[in-house]
């Protein structure tokens, strides 16, 4: 197996020392995860913060979001940037009301044909909703995974993401609870956004620092490996 104990000390990290307490963490209401995950795509938290509650406050389910004018989805958007997420935030509500019945498919792969959703994002979702059991591998954990395992696939190429996230899905806990999806989930992001950071990775901080390849080498800046971006 692939760095075995990665999944379990991954966990108890998060649950003691990971991010808590942020207005998405506390449900498990697909909408409101979706939301989320959206707006954070290319949005800091900090920022985020000052969006989210406003946007639930006007578009408290998904009926409310597919029922509005697109102006007015674009103008409670309005200095949240990369707004054709905007644009496919109100497709997705209205095809999430015109074709799923007005409830979010319930796996990953479903997800995944929504607008504005792609894999990773559909992961998250049914990962922190449901319990599923599937890795993100945005392009903060493609930079964890990929120094864990010193994985050499150039991450410019589809196909070395693809491999590496089948590498990822052998990294997942064995037998989850929801629960325990939902802070692995998390300690994933909390890693890549706190902990194993593109320049300077704090490896002392780091839960699963001895079971790190490109750290046992000393070439956490060789990875990820990209020839072009
Ligand atoms: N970035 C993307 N998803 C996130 C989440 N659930 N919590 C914090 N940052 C995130």
């Amino acid at each position: 197996p692939v760095s075995a104990g990665f999944a379990p000390a991954l966990v108890q990290w998060q649950r003691r020392d990971g991010r808590h307490g942020l207005p998405w963490q506390g449900t498990r209401d697909p909408y409101r995860v979706w939301l989320s995950e959206i707006m954070l795509q290319q949005t800091q938290v900090s920022t985020v913060l000052g969006y989210y509650p406003r946007f639930l406050d006007r578009f408290p389910d998904v009926h409310a979001l597919a029922a509005a004018s697109e102006d007015e989805v674009m103008s409670m958007w309005s200095g949240l940037g990369y707004y054709s997420r905007a644009r496919n935030l109100h497709r997705c509500a209205r095809t999430v009301v015109s074709e799923h019945g007005g409830s979010f498919p319930a796996t990953s792969s479903v997800l995944a044909t929504l607008p504005g959703i792609g894999d990773s994002t559909a992961a998250a979702i049914a990962a922190f909703c449901h319990g599923e059991r599937v890795s993100i591998a945005d392009g903060n954990v493609r930079r964890v995974l990929s120094r864990l395992l010193a994985f050499e696939g150039d991450l410019s190429q589809a196909r070395a993401q693809r491999e590496l996230w089948q590498l990822a899905q052998s990294l997942l806990p064995e037998h989850p609870s929801a629960d325990d999806m939902v802070a692995y989930t998390q300690g994933l992001m909390d890693l890549g956004a706190g902990v194993c950071t593109l320049r300077q990775p704090a490896c002392e901080r780091c839960p699963v620092a001895g079971l790190c390849e490109a750290r046992r080498s000393n070439t956490t800046d060789r990875f990820p490996v990209k020839t072009k971006r």
